[in-house]
């Protein structure tokens, strides 16, 4: 396990990273190319590519639906093999017991985690675009809140929630809008509020956002620095980022959790 604080280097990594174009990018800058020849087709195009999002998240929605019970098979004990992802929540639920505000698990899939971090105290909320995962996680956790919900548009109110944590379904989310979920995510949350997010790291060989093998749905890796970056530029202060290696039988990626608080506490 390493501790990590991002530096010049990463910075610059992150910097070179950020204009390397991936497909989005590439759809945003030809719209942004075309703008000044005709407004109504620009706006034309910007549905169409809004439209292909939409289908993007609907193949993923369908993609896990399929694979509930492998997934809560292959996920069960996770944390139990993986003692620094239980370090990591035993942080982010530190810093989340002042508040009194639900804490929001965004992707929760078959809610391990929200059950852990209510154990450990928090009042949680797991939301996931597959309703497979939460007809799976109600049979599994009766006792537990679940509710549909995409991460990019959560439908509640300002500063109402006390936390959020999205392990592994910020993957699913083409890079190029992913400062704006953290934008949005700043807008749900109270001032002080923690977030946790984990996701495959890129090396330093690879862009940031590249897709990679991933079983169920098309996925990317992704550059810590640059995530820690894109929060910042939202309006969260980095408190810790932890790296870890690949453990025998997963995939050969290396994984990141960064811990950030809202600013304001
Ligand atoms: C790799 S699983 C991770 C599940 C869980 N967070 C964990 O740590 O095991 C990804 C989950 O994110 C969900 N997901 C993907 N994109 C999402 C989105 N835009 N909004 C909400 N959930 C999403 C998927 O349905 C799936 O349940």
């Amino acid at each position: 396990m390493t501790q990590i604080r991002t530096g010049p280097d990463d910075a610059a990594s992150a910097a070179t990273a950020m204009t390397n174009p991936v497909p989005a990018q590439t759809a945003a800058l030809r719209l942004s190319t075309i703008a000044n020849v005709a407004t109504t087709s620009v706006d034309h195009l910007r549905g169409d590519l809004r439209c292909q999002s939409e289908r993007m998240t609907d193949d993923v929605r369908d993609a896990y639906d399929a694979v509930v019970e492998p997934y809560v098979a292959l996920n069960r004990d996770a944390l139990d093999r993986v003692p620094t992802d239980r370090d990591c929540l035993a942080s982010f639920a530190q810093l989340a017991a002042h508040g009194d505000r639900p804490i929001a698990d965004l992707g929760c899939g078959p809610v391990h985690v929200v059950d852990h971090l209510s154990e450990l105290g928090l009042t949680m909320v797991g939301y996931d675009i597959s309703l497979g995962m939460l007809a799976q996680a109600r049979r599994a956790f009766p006792h537990l809140r679940f509710d549909v919900g995409d991460l990019e548009a959560l439908d509640v109110a300002d500063a109402s929630l006390g936390g959020i944590v999205a392990r592994y379904s910020l993957i699913h989310v083409p890079p190029a809008r992913l400062a704006s979920v953290f934008d949005e995510w700043l807008r749900l949350l109270e001032p002080g509020a923690p977030v946790l997010v984990a996701f495959f790291a890129a090396s330093a060989a690879e862009a940031h956002g590249s897709p990679f093998d991933h079983l169920v749905a098309t996925a990317y890796e992704l550059f810590p620095a640059t995530i820690a970056t894109q929060l910042e530029d939202a309006g969260f202060t980095i408190v810790e980022i932890v790296m870890r290696d690949a453990h025998p039988g997963e995939r050969p990626l290396a994984h990141a959790t960064l811990l950030a608080i809202t600013t304001g506490l």
